[in-house]
């Protein structure tokens, strides 16, 4: 895994918008993976300004996100479909037909999920994989003990993840769904290329076990150690619980100019 540090999130933000900007615009019609929480929100902020201010396109690009609650309604203004209006989709060009979020609605959520695999296959699979990661290690909402094969499906919240996320329903805890669809482990990991992001102190330790611990369900990001192009960027906070900070400097400092964004 490449672990990026910066020293706070816009810094971190600007180089991951542009390692998706870059791709955007070598492949046009690019397959991008989105994730939802606070964390990815500066950098679609970035990517917005580099729509409007550098004309960069998103016109061909088809996107899929990682998952959304069980029983919220597009227009509930917590679901992910309104957050990913709110923060992206609102202020560019990637059109309508290409936007792909499952449906926590669905009657039948097995159908919905087998649906959801399928239409990422149809689409050719996911060349980017934005994600953030949960404090107890979730990718998506692959909450602890999933398995590391596992495709598409409805998950149940950890109590910990509901918390953790009260604060987008006003802070009452009896707000948050206790269901999801997400992506499963093995559909991330069939991503071309993922691109984790973290920041703040309540990370450096779930970020220290994905990166240096032992590969275990017990924290799923572990598995990103045997995805073959994963990149990590963090903040100096959340790089609080690593051993090898040094070398991942080393490393970016000494990067190749053809390597960089
Ligand atoms: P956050 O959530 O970005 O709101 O911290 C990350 C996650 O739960 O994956």
């Amino acid at each position: 895994m490449e672990i990026i540090i910066q020293p706070t999130p816009p810094e971190g933000s600007i180089i991951a918008a542009r390692i998706i900007a870059k791709l955007v615009r070598t492949k046009p019609d690019c397959v991008l993976g989105l994730a939802t929480g606070s964390t990815p929100i500066p950098t679609y902020r970035e990517l917005v300004r580099m729509h409007r201010e550098e004309g960069l396109d998103f016109s061909k690009v088809t996107t899929f996100n990682l998952d959304e609650y069980v029983g919220l309604p597009p227009e509930h203004p917590q679901s992910y479909h309104a957050f990913m209006d709110e923060h992206f989709f609102a202020h560019v060009n990637v059109p309508r037909a290409n936007i792909h979020i499952p449906d926590g609605m669905a009657a039948d959520i097995p159908a919905e999920c087998a649906r959801y695999e399928a239409a990422i296959r149809a689409a050719g699979g996911i060349d980017l994989q934005i994600l953030g990661i949960g404090t107890d290690g979730h990718i998506g909402f692959n909450e602890p003990t999933s398995s590391l094969a596992s495709r598409t499906r409805i998950k149940t919240l950890t109590e910990q993840t509901r918390a953790d996320n009260a604060r987008f329903f006003e802070g009452d805890l009896s707000k948050v769904p206790f269901h999801c669809i997400t992506m499963g482990v093995g559909t991330i990991m069939e991503s071309r290329q993922v691109l984790m992001l973290a920041f703040g102190a309540n990370k450096a330790d779930a970020i220290a076990e994905a990166v240096e611990g032992p590969i275990t369900s017990m924290n799923p990001a572990t598995v990103l150690q045997m995805h073959p192009v994963a990149k990590c960027i963090i903040d100096e906070p959340a790089a609080g619980a690593l051993k090898k900070t040094v070398y991942y400097r080393w490393v970016f400092d000494h990067k190749p100019d053809w390597q960089r964004w």
